[in-house]
């Protein structure tokens, strides 16, 4: 596969990842299933998938688990991403950035993840209540003592509330500026996919400019781009698209007319649909590492493919003409 670089720190990647999250985390808890998510791990790295994404809160920590469970005798094939800073309670989930804190975070994902390093320590949210500054330091604090090789930020998301008039990123653009002063940034997650373009308007020219790559999260739109969802078909209720505004009925319908749109450049290429749409994230800058989020082996090794699909100007004329997706958290 295809190799790209991750920011700062130099550190080569397959061009797609696998986002390990739904192995544990946000989508149906009755689909999910230990043994064939540690195949679906070692079917990606089969196909040349190096980088893996999991967070210690995803689960809470199950996550976790189950990779360090799948790197057994396979660690030196895989680049390690997972993030810190985010606390699952009863009822909220709560952001913590003090620097004891991120100590113990990191120590505690280490053993779960049965390594002694890991390649990609992201902050998942920065806490209101500690400056991002401090929280940045014990995380730079961590690469002085070998336990982390380079650091990254999440984003925070395209539609979550922000001051009127600033672009959908600008509160991410100015956390990043203030943690650049205290140790590089290796890589910025952020979502990114064809129906969330918002990232490419500040963001990716942002890290572009600056040597830092990008984590596109969920690329598949929540598996929508993949062309597999039926509208109407219904999502149980621990599944996040049961409360997503896109996923109602009425929205799956009315998208339609962009999955059509992937399926006539996916039939004209000898491709899937999902392939399309994570190939249209590849060509959004030679910084940009999709981390499409699978728990079976066959999406794992199909959107590992997705590497060898190049659009061409006419495909991305065609995409770009698409109508924007409907149905907003707003
Ligand atoms: N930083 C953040 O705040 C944040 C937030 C969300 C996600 N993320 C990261 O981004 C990653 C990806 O996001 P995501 O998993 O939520 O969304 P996604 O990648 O857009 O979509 C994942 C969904 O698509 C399905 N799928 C994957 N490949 C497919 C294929 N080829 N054909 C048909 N269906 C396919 C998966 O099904 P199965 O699960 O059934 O295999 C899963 O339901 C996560 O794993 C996580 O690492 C980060």
């Amino acid at each position: 596969m295809e190799r790209r670089t991750i920011g700062a720190a130099g550190l080569a990647v397959g061009a797609v990842g696998l986002g390990c999250m739904p192995m544990s985390w946000g989508y149906s808890a009755s689909q999910r299933h230990g043994d064939r998510s540690v195949r679906t791990v070692h079917a990606a790295l089969d196909a040349g998938v190096r980088l893996l994404d999991t967070a210690d809160m995803y689960g809470p920590f199950t996550n976790e688990l189950l990779v360090g469970r799948a790197l057994k005798g396979r660690r030196s094939e895989a680049f390690l991403s997972t993030k810190c800073g985010l606390l699952v309670g009863d009822q909220h989930i709560v952001a913590n950035g003090r620097p004891g804190y991120v100590r113990r975070a990191c120590d505690a994902s280490l053993r779960r993840l049965q390594t002694d390093v890991i390649d990609l320590y992201q902050l998942h949210r920065a806490d209101p209540e500690v400056p991002v500054e401090e929280t940045w330091g014990a995380m730079a604090e961590l690469v002085t003592a070998g336990k982390v090789r380079s650091l990254g930020l999440c984003a925070v998301g395209a539609h979550a509330p922000r001051r009127s008039g600033a672009g959908p990123f600008a509160g991410t653009i100015r956390q990043l500026e203030r943690i650049q002063q205290v140790f590089p940034v290796s890589a910025v997650q952020a979502e990114l996919s064809v129906w969330a373009p918002e990232a490419l308007e500040e963001l990716l020219p942002w890290c572009a400019a600056r040597g830092v790559g990008v984590l596109a999260a969920m690329p598949l739109g929540n598996g929508y781009l993949t062309g597999t969802l039926k509208p109407g078909q219904g999502f149980e209720p621990d599944d996040l698209r049961a409360r997503h505004p896109r996923f109602t009925a009425e929205m799956m319908a009315a998208n339609q007319p962009v999955v059509a749109g992937l399926r006539r450049i996916a039939e004209r290429r000898g491709a899937s649909v999902a392939q399309v749409a994570l190939a249209w994230v590849l060509r959004q800058g030679p910084h940009v590492v999709p981390v499409p989020g699978a728990k079976r082996e066959r999406w794992a090794v199909e959107n590992a493919g997705a590497a060898d699909v190049v659009l061409d100007d006419r495909d991305l004329a065609e995409i770009a003409g698409l109508p924007p997706a409907r149905g907003s958290w707003d």
